[in-house]
């Protein structure tokens, strides 16, 4: 949908000439979002500027979907493609609404129309229409504009976005509610994104695939468990951070570490047969569900030697469960919290599914390291 080729950038300065964009190639399929990251200074507005032709190319090609935007009028161009910029820029003198309707009405679309889009985006955004619609920027606080700013891109449904640090003003908690909005929307609406960020947390959560730019050039674009993984070099290594393996846990679903075929008693069972389930599968532990599968508590080998009874009264509660549409990363937390090597899964109904282990989650995120051919994830 986007594709780069060759992409160079230079500035003429009374200094001499700065490159901002050196020979830059690549492609972001319909529907992916790349993310662009890097120090500052190293291109990433100058690029994204240049694909809505704000910045006019020194050299090299700008195709979307298929089409070279040099044949394009720029005008019309940036109609079909939504930009948010990094200063924001609502308009001043304009309400929210007239800001978010903007670009409709350049296109035409009737006032009801162009003002029900408005009411909606602005809802989108968790901003309630009723209090903002009429308000000017002026009125709104840093991050409130900026999330104006992501809705007045959306308006007219453009197939592709381009977001200079949409979500940069924004605190932690509601960028977290911004950013999971904006996945869902994506998941919806299949637009093609392209944003720059300065937060590689935020480009592993929203990214399909992660654009790192060193002084102009592109040092690596892959997608973000391989960027984390497998950094080309050392700039890129020092950039994801020292915790890098770490983050990976956040792309990794429980579902992918469970052990699933997990043995399983009810209370009534008595502890032999706890026991003698705990030798075949060689384990220490077992989990104890009601009939209707949940999980209940669970009994340690230990606990049953030399006993007698049932394994609802020798049984222990759960500290803690996770579910399979939970990343590693919360798994590892509870695991921290409660101080345990395993922790019970459940699925969507709350049914047991089977356990995670630390054991299993660091073999999982170290396989990739020891044979690049094998990777799980
Ligand atoms: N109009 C211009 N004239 C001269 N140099 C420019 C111009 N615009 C940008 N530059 C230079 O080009 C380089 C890249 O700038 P750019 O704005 O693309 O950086 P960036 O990666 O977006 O940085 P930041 O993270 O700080 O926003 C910088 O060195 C900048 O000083
Ligand atoms: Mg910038």
């Amino acid at each position: 949908m986007i594709r780069l080729e060759n992409l160079t950038k230079a500035f003429d300065t009374p200094a001499g000439t700065v490159i901002a964009a050196d020979r830059i190639n690549l492609d972001v399929a319909d529907g992916e979002i790349c993310v662009l990251l890097g120090p500052s200074g190293c291109g990433k507005t100058t690029t994204l500027k240049m694909i809505n032709r704000l910045i006019e190319p020194t050299s090299g090609k700008i195709y979307i979907d298929g089409k070279d935007t040099d044949r394009q009028d720029p005008v019309e161009l940036r109609r079909t493609i939504g930009y948010v910029i990094q200063q924001i820029g609502l308009f001043p003198n304009m309400t929210v609404e007239e800001n978010i309707c903007v670009v409709p009405k350049l296109l035409g679309w009737d006032l009801v129309k162009a003002r029900a889009r408005a009411s909606e985006l602005l809802a989108t955004i968790n901003l309630e229409p009723a209090l903002f619609l009429k308000r000017y920027p002026k009125e709104l606080s840093g991050g409130q504009q900026q999330r104006v700013g992501v809705a007045r891109a959306l308006a007219a449904d453009p197939p592709v976005l381009l977001m200079d640090e949409p979500f940069g003003a924004i605190d932690p908690i509601n960028r977290e509610v911004i950013q999971d909005e904006f996945l869902k929307m994506h998941h919806r609406l299949k637009k093609t994104v392209m944003f720059v960020s300065h937060d590689i947390d935020e480009a592993v959560k929203m990214a399909d695939k992660v654009a790192i730019f060193r002084a102009g050039k592109l040092e690596q674009f892959d997608s973000p468990d391989n960027i984390l993984a497998h950094p080309v070099n050392d700039f890129i290594a020092d950039f994801v951070g020292t915790d890098r393996t770490l983050k990976r846990l956040r792309l990794v679903k429980v579902e992918s570490a469970l052990h699933s075929a997990m043995p399983r008693v009810i209370p009534e069972d008595d502890l032999e047969r706890a026991t003698t389930l705990m030798n075949e599968h060689d384990h220490e532990f077992i989990v104890m569900v009601d009939a209707g599968g949940r999980p209940q508590g669970y009994v340690r080998r230990d606990a049953c030697r030399g006993q007698q009874g049932t394994v609802g009264e020798y049984g222990t509660r759960l500290p803690a469960t996770v579910s399979l549409d939970e990343d590693l990363r919360a798994a590892v937390s509870k695991m921290f919290m409660y101080d345990v090597p395993w922790l019970t899964c459940v699925d969507r109904d709350g049914l047991f599914a089977g356990v995670v282990t630390q054991r299993g989650i660091t073999r999982l995120l170290g396989e990739t390291y020891r044979d690049p051919a094998q990777r799980v994830v």
